[in-house]
């Protein structure tokens, strides 16, 4: 593969949740049209490519990753002709179009799903899952994502369909060729309407236990075949390859050997896998990793991955709570700490995401009630939880550290009503401190997080090491820094940055002939070598080893 077609590994992506952008005609929602609008903003920013997150025509369950229609665009958000035209204009500004596809489930509305439960002959029915059922029974302990069992029955045939997320996401048969003839097809009509690439939503779900047995962990054990999932993915490749098509992969629980496999440019399918094991992933009430932990994790993914297959690096996208609540101090250093943890990522080995806010800074939604939320897992968990006698305010408490809400709050471009995002009620609350941090604001100050990312995606797109340079990681077996080198054809670059909100002190490193590059310190006279202050992020062009 060619340098021009591997365009992606010199690229920064820039997730956009279209509800949450910008309201260009005043419903409260955001829409394709308004992400048009702001493409200006985009290009200041400097990213290379935007994925868009699901827009497709949707039973509006699990906001928009419910398709009723893989070819069109839902309403709220516009039209095909509106989704054409925002792909020229970004594509005329230099910007590549990534976006979603479900390959999972429909939503239970779609066309193929309503024939399917017709009756077991219909020729439909056969791209689902079905069991026997009674109605009363599940066939077994399969539990779906967001609780409860995986099974829905359907009386009309006396048997229920599996459904791995909300009881309206029937999970599609991937044994069935003709739902990948299906899939190849939507992909390569999108293609005809020019996308440069796709994120494949829920892969590793694809494949199930034929035998339909309980399993020890009903949550996973049923799915999470991945040699099994092989096949279908090869069956993509053919329409993905044609059409030089980036394709990322979500693919929650992946392990090592299998996301070597699937990354390899010749025999692989995917150009870079989305992989969790630095989050914890739909696990409402787990704390977040300790820096050992994180160190641990990602740099297992770093050093395994070198010269076998590319990392896409994140903190945050649709489904997670907001970095500088979850990895930050949204309290006491909410600006320093997200800087921080920008450069903390994105100057790793990799092509770096950023989801829309978190250049921004923005914190967890602040919600103190179960009314503000929109999330489908979000609403179901809190009523499962009350239903065991849990506390409300317990309940509403890991709501507010995890629901995936938090970071579904609409983009305050102004400090004005509802942030400038609309000139009516948005669909979801804002999220807090709109006066302080919005577009307007920020894009004025030198010292904001705004700014900072542009610094930060402008020093990766510029320096050949911190794109294709090895990544080394500098233990400090502490709980607070996180270094690491990196390094290409003896030019050697360092990331320090103290992820705690208390000094660290290191005797560690001798960077006295070495230049900082760039720092999220205000007085920079305070970047002494051996104290390194709260949530501080320092990159340095190290001097030519001897
Ligand atoms: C993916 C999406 C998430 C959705 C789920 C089920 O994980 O990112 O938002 O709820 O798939 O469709």
């Amino acid at each position: 593969m060619t340098d021009t077609q591997q365009w992606w590994r010199h690229a920064v992506g820039y997730q956009i949740y279209p509800q949450s952008f910008f309201d260009s005609n005043h419903d409260g929602v955001g829409d394709l049209p308004g992400v048009q609008a702001k493409i200006n903003y985009l290009k200041d920013l400097g990213v290379d490519f935007v994925w868009l997150a699901s827009f497709y025509p949707s039973g509006h369950v699990d906001s928009g990753y419910d398709v009723t229609d893989y070819c069109g665009v839902d309403p709220q958000f516009g039209t095909l002709t509106d989704f054409e035209a925002l792909v020229a204009a970004l594509h005329a500004t230099g910007i590549k179009v990534v976006i979603d596809l479900a390959l999972n489930h429909t939503s239970a509305q779609h066309p193929w799903f309503r024939a399917a439960r017709q009756s077991r002959t219909n020729p439909y029915h056969d791209y689902y899952i079905w069991q026997p059922s009674d109605g009363q029974t599940p066939p077994n302990n399969w539990q779906s994502v967001f609780g409860d069992s995986a099974w829905q029955p359907n009386p009309a045939t006396h048997e229920a369909y599996l459904h791995s997320f909300a009881t309206a996401q029937p999970d599609l048969n991937w044994e069935n060729p003709r739902v990948q003839q299906e899939m190849v097809q939507i992909i390569q009509w999108w293609a005809d309407r020019h996308v440069d690439g796709f994120r494949l939503d829920g892969v590793t779900h694809l494949k199930k236990r034929a035998d339909f047995a309980d399993v020890a962990d009903p949550r996973t054990g049923y799915y999470q075949d991945l040699a099994g999932v092989a096949p279908y993915l090869a069956a993509l490749r053919p329409v993905l390859t044609a059409n030089h098509l980036l394709t990322i992969g979500e693919a929650g629980g992946v392990d090592m050997t299998t996301a070597k496999q699937w990354l390899d440019p010749t025999t692989g399918f995917f150009d870079l896998l989305l992989e969790f094991d630095h989050v914890h992933f739909w696990e409402m009430a787990e704390p977040k990793l300790p820096v050992a932990a994180l160190r641990a994790n990602l740099t297992k993914w770093q050093v395994a991955l070198e010269g076998h297959g590319w990392s896409a690096l994140f903190i945050e996208n649709h489904d997670l709570p907001r970095a500088v609540s979850y990895y930050g101090d949204a309290v006491d250093y909410p600006r320093r700490s997200a800087q921080a943890l920008g450069m903390w990522y994105m100057l790793m080995k990799g092509t770096p995401f950023i989801y829309q806010g978190q250049e921004l800074g923005l914190t967890n939604a602040d919600f103190t009630q179960i009314d503000q939320y929109r999330d489908l897992d979000s609403c179901n968990y809190y009523h499962r939880q009350l239903a065991t006698g849990a506390p409300v305010a317990n309940t509403l408490k890991q709501l507010a550290a995890k629901s995936r809400d938090n970071a579904r709050t609409p983009i305050p471009w102004t400090g004005k009503a509802y942030g400038g995002f609309s000139t009516t009620t948005p669909w979801i609350d804002m999220g807090p401190d709109v006066a302080q941090r919005n577009v307007e604001r920020e894009s004025h100050d030198p010292l904001s997080v705004l700014t900072f990312y542009q610094q930060l995606i402008r020093v990766k797109q510029s320096v050949p090491a911190l794109q294709t340079g090895r990544y080394e990681l500098i233990d400090t077996y502490d709980d607070q820094l996180y270094v690491y080198r990196r390094t290409y054809n003896g030019d050697n670059w360092l990331v320090m940055v103290n992820m705690s909100s208390q000094i660290a002190t290191t005797q560690e490193f001798d960077l006295t002939a070495s230049e900082l590059i760039l720092t999220n310190l205000l007085v920079d006279s305070d970047s002494d070598a051996q104290q390194i202050q709260p949530w501080e992020a320092r990159l340095y062009h190290l001097r030519q080893l001897e």
